[in-house]
């Protein structure tokens, strides 16, 4: 299955990510528009460049920009809707323009809440103070502070030697590799590091730092002119409205990820959306070029083949069956799906009319293999070719029949293979230990299921069913898991007709959380037992 490319690149966000990006394509020989929501290019570091390297690199790629006649730079314009099919997609921008691009890139960067420069160099005594890394906060951390702080520090201290400069540590994240050097070249400048003892924050009296070296066990007090707390940066507040545009998925910290096409590349065909820079993660200059540069060469690449392919799995409709209900026009999220009339039957030789019922019909380029549209099917004529219920109703009675002599009833777990299934995998990986009485069966999505499917598992003998899916808002197929949850209220109804409510549950989890994949499985077996 093959969609035709459009030779033109749009990148969203006129930053780093998005200018470099952007030259980058352009001398692949792809002509690009380039637009951006302010009023001109830069991004965030050019608005706060953290030190006059970065702030030279924005301003080096600006000059790039403006000098390629290839690139279309659009200043003060977002984007306002994304149509069309792949390789062929129609951008409308809010100047009333709309471009029609083979490939996007986003670029659109992060944000933070306060102004965030390089101190004053003028001020004689500075002082950084990084978090208290508690554990809740080091599982929240984005390794962008740290490095921000490091960086500053030693630009200060080479605009003004005789400054003093203090950083205020409890764990200092570098990322690793060359990042490292960052801490190094600040000790070289001269910057001091004091690591206080975690619930020990330093605290600001009477103009001086007073906090715990945790090395030597003694007070410290330093001067302090100027105090900076590390700020970490946030995804932009317009990060949800474009993923809905551009049907990415988002990340649990708010942040565009991209579609995880590599995990899969055969199953999706290539849509062309890359995601680079601070959008996709808080990132430095050399990241978001690094990024932005991979973004481009992938862009080019698609560009090049000037075709797309699909291999993946499209459901399909036993036009036989098919009542032309419409539901799954309704549910499909890729508006894949369309109800055509009749043409007749060149094997019955029987032909269309009016009387008989419309026809629900597959584009199988578009169509991901959700799902989704069969479990709306009231008469099971839409089937996905590799997961037919009587494949999974298979997969149930082996999972059942998994079990030696005197061992516990199994329970039954349907998982998402982006969310449930994945924390399952990483859970196992870091030696996490969950019940063996555990039967996992991998969907593409919970919304693949439907409330015969579920009470199948406990008719089979299932000791409890549970099902793990995408956190509302990521799930990869758009609302599979609110069809999912629909479909759970059902399912529950009925089985608390005959009393069996209990042993059944309908949970979400992240992709990379294995603790929570074994928590959630205890806690529902717990309960199950009672
Ligand atoms: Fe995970 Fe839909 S993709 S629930």
């Amino acid at each position: 299955r093959l969609a035709h490319i459009t030779p033109h690149a749009l990148v969203i966000g006129g930053g780093i990510a998005g200018m470099t990006a952007a030259l980058g394509l352009s001398e692949a020989g792809v002509s690009v528009t380039l637009v951006e929501r302010s009023s001109k290019l830069g991004g965030l570091a050019g608005m706060h460049p953290i030190d006059g390297e970065t702030a030279a690199v924005v301003e080096q790629r600006i000059a790039s920009v403006g000098g390629r006649p290839n690139i279309q730079t659009l200043t003060n314009v977002q984007v306002t809707n994304v149509s069309g099919p792949v390789g062929g997609y129609q951008v409308a921008l809010s100047n009333g323009l709309i471009v029609e691009a083979g490939v996007i890139i986003v670029a659109t960067g992060g944000q933070i809440n306060s102004r965030f420069q390089i101190p004053d160099s003028r001020f004689k005594n500075i002082a950084f103070v990084l978090c208290d890394m508690t554990p809740e906060k080091r599982a929240a951390c984005l390794h962008s502070c740290c490095l921000t702080t490091c960086r500053q520090a030693a630009e200060l201290k080479r605009r003004n030697a005789d400054s003093q400069v203090t950083v205020f540590f409890r764990e200092l994240y570098t990322a690793g590799g060359a990042y490292n050097e960052l801490v190094w070249e600040a000790q070289r400048q001269g910057v001091n590091f004091v690591r206080y003892p975690s619930g020990h924050s330093p605290q600001l009296v009477e103009g001086e730092i007073v906090a715990l070296d945790e090395l030597t066990g003694r007070e410290v007090r330093v001067p302090c002119d100027q105090l900076i707390t590390a700020e970490a940066i946030r995804p932009h507040d317009d990060a949800a409205q474009l993923a809905a545009l551009l049907r990415l998925p988002i990340d649990a910290n708010g942040f565009l990820a991209d579609a995880r096409v590599r995990l899969r590349p055969s199953d999706r065909i290539e849509r062309g959306i890359y995601v680079c820079g601070a959008a996709h993660y808080p990132c430095d200059a050399q990241r978001a070029t690094f990024e932005a540069y991979s973004a481009a060469a992938r862009a080019a690449q698609h560009i090049r083949r000037k075709q797309a392919v699909s291999w993946a799995s499209p459901a399909v409709v036993d036009a036989a069956r098919c009542n032309g209900c419409g539901d799954c026009v309704k549910v499909c999220p890729f508006m894949a799906v369309t109800l055509v009339e009749r043409q007749g039957d060149a094997a019955t030789g029987r032909r269309g009319s009016r009387e008989m019922p419309p026809l629900a019909v597959i584009d199988e380029l578009i169509c991901t293999g959700c799902g989704n549209c069969v479990s709306v099917c009231p008469v099971k004529a839409a089937q996905v070719a590799t997961s037919y219920d009587e494949q999974i109703e298979a997969q149930v009675r082996a999972a059942m029949g998994l079990k030696r002599q005197g061992d516990p009833v199994p329970y039954l777990v349907f998982a998402c293979e982006w969310s449930g299934y994945s924390a399952a995998e990483i859970a196992g990986a870091s030696g996490l230990a969950y019940p063996a009485s555990t039967r996992i069966i991998r969907l593409n999505c919970t919304g693949r299921l439907q409330p015969g499917l579920v009470l199948k598992a406990l008719e089979e003998g299932a000791a409890g069913v549970l099902i793990l899916g995408c956190a509302p808002g990521v799930c990869h197929y758009e609302q599979g898991n609110e069809r999912c949850a629909a479909m759970f209220e059902q399912a529950n109804a009925l089985a608390r007709l005959v009393g069996l409510d209990h042993k059944l549950k309908l949970e979400w989890v992240p992709p990379d959380d294995g603790a929570r994949f074994v928590q959630v499985v205890d806690d529902f077996i717990g309960r199950v037992m009672g």
